[in-house]
């Protein structure tokens, strides 16, 4: 509705209660709020079916000679050409026009560069480092403020890992889906999600105990449907494949957040299981950390449940931030929580272990950084370099950039990775793709560095 603003009036004055109660329409009870979901369903579907193939998957685009010699396989255009026609059973790409560019699948990628390291210069690293024998790395994207790119940093560093050649699995905590809309996950309810693993985790502590209530000849106690059932669970039957090679997912919906009312419930049940374990023991036992090389673990805005289970679970946590006064101070917050929410953790246990002269709990990450997001140097240099000052090594040194390539993308949910650069003046796309790429080489020297000390810390412990 179009206000009256004659005379400079403002918008708020002269309101008619009269036109207010005719504009108001009729209340809205509970079944109103079920409408209005019924609503976004067909709207999402409308919008989510737009980039679809025909049989309802989503469709990785296809990678060009430029880019994969620019940013993908480190030859020279050439070269690449010599080698492919050198050996007609490697993938030859496809044109749209007579002699046109060359375009690949990222699977064809992968092949080649697998060629490449097993045929070309071994000066050069054409496979991603990672050394042999360690565990792959977990890593949870957090901050218990909503908007301040937790999924979208998270999204992008699968991508930038999985182009890498990693193989990567995400882990979406967050009942909201994004992370699982991103890469095209279908998830029923939430035994298609972490939740199982979760609950197995408790059910074989249940279990563990009743046998020592037999022993001393207590009654045990009963498991339910839920807790008999999460006992067949299988990570690697939650595991789906995405339209990306060499990312997989563990997704999330709605129902996943029914976790947060259930785990306390357990742990008054069970005060010994350590709750926090459960994540990280899940994909452990499920060998999910030898057929992986890194897992991405996005968690909900929220310092619960499934939160503490992705920052126990991980070895390198990033906490997402925009450079404004708000941002920094609830990051300062989430900080102190994570600190008094891990140091009670700590604290009961060793209680416990000191009693019983066993070995003290105490966690630990082999890094923790704040990254800066979304970052607009004309307007916030000032504040981000302020913050530098006070977080030292802590905050991230490569600020990301706000950048016009993501987040509008409109109809679909897309990456920069994931969108075509044709689409695009070559500068924005590069300078776009730049930032990202910066913050997966920040990242990639602290996966490395971490791999590294646990390379030289297992070999000095096999001397
Ligand atoms: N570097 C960036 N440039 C521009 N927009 C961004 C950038 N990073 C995130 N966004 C946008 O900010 C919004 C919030 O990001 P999101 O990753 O969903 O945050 P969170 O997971 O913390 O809630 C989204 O609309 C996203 O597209
Ligand atoms: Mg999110």
């Amino acid at each position: 509705m179009k206000t009256d603003r004659t005379g400079g009036t403002p918008p708020y004055f002269n309101i008619d209660p009269d036109a207010a109660l005719e504009a108001l329409g009729t209340p809205t009870d509970t079944a109103g709020f079920g409408a209005i979901a019924q609503a976004c369903d067909r709207g999402r579907q409308d919008l989510a079916g737009r980039g679809l193939e025909e049989d309802g998957r989503r469709s990785l685009r296809l990678f060009s000679t430029w880019e994969i010699t620019r940013y993908l396989i480190p030859v020279a255009q050439g070269h690449f050409r010599r080698v492919l026609k050198q050996n007609p059973d490697l993938p030859q790409g496809r044109s749209e026009t007579e002699g046109g560019a060359k375009w690949f699948t990222l699977d064809e990628v992968l092949r080649l560069r697998a060629h490449f390291a097993a045929e070309g210069s071994k000066a050069k690293n054409y496979l991603p480092w990672r050394p042999e024998g360690q565990p792959a790395k977990i890593v949870a994207v957090a901050n218990f403020k909503g908007g301040v790119g937790k999924t979208s940093t998270a999204a992008h560093l699968a991508m930038s890992a999985a182009l890498d050649g990693y193989r990567v699995l995400v882990v979406d905590l967050d009942s909201q889906g994004s992370m699982t809309s991103i890469f095209g996950g279908k998830v029923a309810d939430e035994w298609q999600t972490v939740f199982p693993l979760l609950a197995r985790h408790y059910a074989q502590h249940l279990r563990g105990e009743n046998q020592r209530r037999l022993d001393r000849g207590e009654a045990p106690q009963p498991l339910d449907d839920t807790l008999t059932e999460a006992l067949k669970a299988k990570a690697s039957d939650l595991v789906q494949p995405t339209h990306w090679p060499n990312i997989d997912l563990i997704g999330a919906q709605l129902n996943l957040y029914w976790a947060e009312f259930q785990i306390p419930v357990w742990r008054i049940q069970g005060r010994g299981w350590k709750l926090w374990d459960a994540l990280g023991e899940g994909l452990e036992a499920d060998g999910l950390l030898d057929a992986y090389d890194i897992i991405f673990v996005d968690t909900p805005p929220a310092l619960g449940y499934l939160t503490i289970n992705g920052l126990a679970a991980a070895d390198i946590v990033l906490v997402p931030l925009g450079a404004s006064f708000l941002e920094f101070d609830s990051t300062g917050r989430f900080f102190d929580m994570l600190h008094s929410t891990f140091a009670s953790i700590e604290e009961a246990e060793n209680m416990a272990a000191r009693a019983l002269g066993r070995a003290e709990l105490s966690f630990e990450w082999d890094a923790v950084r704040a990254v800066i997001t979304r970052y607009d140097g004309m307007q916030q240099a000032e504040l981000a370099a302020l913050m530098q000052s006070y977080l030292g090594q802590t905050l991230s040194p490569h600020r990301q950039d706000f950048t016009a390539l993501i987040g509008q993308a409109g109809e679909q949910v897309q990456g920069i990775y994931e969108a075509d650069y044709r689409d695009f003046n070559r500068e924005t796309y590069a300078r776009g793709r730049e930032t990202f790429d910066e913050t997966y080489a920040a990242f990639k020297r602290l996966l490395l560095g971490a791999w590294r000390r646990d390379e030289l810390a297992a070999r000095e412990a096999a001397e």
